[in-house]
């Protein structure tokens, strides 16, 4: 709906964090929650509550509060996970193993279905049931099996090339763990970046913020 192409993208950024708790709440058996507890509970003011989730339909009800499954579904939907998509993550060293061991991509509507690596040694190695396979196979894999997002936690130097070959075997979004700015070059696909080196930076900020009023 046109309403739902309005969303910013900030309100979007929140929206993982509020799926999050909803589905905390249904899963501590919680059906029903006033703007004001859930303001609380997440720290945040009831107003912008309100705000942000009125952006996308008002099934908040006055002085009746939100129905959690309701509101978790709407989200849900907003941010796709009804829909399945297929994912591929190359590169198997200490990060890939990592991420594909303890991210549970199933609830954020994907399936990680191949995983790559061009490493001889990695090859054959089964990481959360899946075989690690080699890189070489990727165009073959892609035809057959349909991949829409890659996660990539390979070096730097070799995610251009990468990008380059995964665009053209139709991947449509990057979850790129890897310190090279694809959104630059790749200005058709979606890339969210993620470093957690900011996340650390902003920290030694606010530490640094705090020392500074002792
Ligand atoms: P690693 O060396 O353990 O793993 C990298 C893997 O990628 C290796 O198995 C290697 O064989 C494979 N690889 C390299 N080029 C390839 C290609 N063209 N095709 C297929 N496979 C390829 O390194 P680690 O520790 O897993 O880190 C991976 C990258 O992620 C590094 O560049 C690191 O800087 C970055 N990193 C990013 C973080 C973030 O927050 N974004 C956090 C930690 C690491």
């Amino acid at each position: 709906s046109n309403k739902r192409e309005n969303i910013s993208m900030s309100v979007i950024r929140r929206l993982p964090r509020y799926y999050r708790f909803l589905g905390d709440l249904l899963k501590h058996g919680v059906t029903r929650i006033s703007s004001r507890e859930l303001s609380q509970r997440m720290g945040l003011t009831a107003s912008q509550i309100r705000q942000d989730l009125n952006c996308f339909g008002g099934f908040g009800q006055q002085g009746y509060g939100y129905i959690v499954d309701q509101l978790y579904r709407e989200i849900g939907k907003i941010l796709g996970t009804d829909k399945r998509r297929r994912a591929i993550l190359i590169g198997a060293g200490n990060l890939g193993r990592a991420i594909a061991n303890h991210m549970a991509f199933e609830t954020r509507g994907f399936d990680l279905i191949g995983i790559f690596d061009q490493n001889p040694n990695l090859i054959g190695q089964v990481i959360k049931g899946i075989p690690v396979q080699d890189s070489r196979g990727l165009e073959e894999f892609c035809s057959r099996n349909h991949p829409a997002v890659a996660v990539l936690c390979i070096p730097r130097e070799s995610t251009h090339e990468m990008a380059t070959r995964l665009t053209k075997l139709g991947i449509k979004g990057f979850w790129n763990f890897s310190h090279y700015d694809l959104s630059v070059h790749f200005p058709d696909a979606v890339i969210e970046n993620v470093h957690l080196g900011d996340s650390l930076l902003t920290l030694s900020y606010r530490v640094s913020e705090l020392e500074r009023k002792e």
